[in-house]
């Protein structure tokens, strides 16, 4: 980071579409706050931004009606941009200033998305690049931790159905891509195992746990991970 040794802290909440993330952020960010911690919850891609124009360009299909279409690397800087923008504009002072960030998604999700666009041998150094690019060029802030929501694609798949009332149609192009979404799993469980994200186990027995249960151990997870010192180095 290039902007001032001065930093607060950002936890990251990923996993794959309809895994928990925007659910256990919020709950997150509700529990540090109502302990009276500043915290802000931030989400991408910021739909809300114009910044997102190219993201909802990607995933309503007008550059290809499959994922497959926009290769890793592009599709990776519309989500890119989209962050360096919300960064600049909205969150990037209150983290500078010393605030707690919880994000829904953040660059990981570019990892688990894109790579499964590559071969596994192409996935260290599409990381590596899109590492470089978003912290160390475009500067900015790697994750404090990565707290990854694991599901079975089957419970996760009937949840964003259900969020969607069953009109399928509603889904975007990669939401709706069952051999894209299941290539993106092999893509992040590596991801996980490589970068060290903390995982959480959200279904057991094909169903989730309640939300509770597994925002208790989100929570557990975060804390320890804001008690330790602040010098301490990022991850990816
Ligand atoms: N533990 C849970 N048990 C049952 N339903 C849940 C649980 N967590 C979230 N849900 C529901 O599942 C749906 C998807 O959750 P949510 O929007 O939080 O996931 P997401 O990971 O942000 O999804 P997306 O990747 O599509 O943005 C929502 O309708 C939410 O209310
Ligand atoms: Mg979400």
């Amino acid at each position: 980071m290039c902007e001032g040794a001065k930093r607060g802290r950002l936890l990251v909440i990923d996993g794959l579409d309809g895994s928990g993330k925007a659910t256990q952020a919020r709950l997150l960010a509700e529990t540090l706050t109502a302990r009276g911690l500043p915290v802000r919850q931030i989400s991408f891609p910021n739909y809300a931004s114009d910044s997102s124009a190219l993201v909802k360009m990607y995933l309503a299909g007008q550059f290809g009606d499959k994922p497959d279409d926009v290769n890793a690397y592009a599709a990776s800087s519309f989500f890119a941009v989209d962050r360096y923008a919300s960064y600049k504009t909205d969150w990037g002072a209150f983290y500078r200033s010393g605030g707690i960030v919880i994000a829904d998604r953040y660059t990981t999700s570019n990892g688990a998305h894109q790579c499964s666009k590559l071969p596994p041998e192409a996935w260290d150094g599409y990381l590596d690049w899109l590492f470089t690019y978003e912290y160390d060029l475009l500067g900015l802030p790697a994750p404090d931790a990565v707290i990854y929501l694991r599901v079975d694609p089957a419970v996760s798949q009937r949840l964003m159905t259900g969020r969607y009332h069953g009109d399928e149609s509603k889904k975007d192009i990669q939401e709706r891509d069952l051999e894209y979404l299941e290539r993106s799993r092999r893509a992040a469980e590596y991801c996980a195992r490589k970068l060290g994200w903390l995982t959480v186990e959200c279904s057991e027995d094909g169903a989730m746990r309640t939300v509770e249960d597994i925002g208790r151990q989100v929570l557990d997870l975060a804390q320890k991970v804001l008690q330790k010192p602040e010098t301490q180095e990022n991850m990816q």
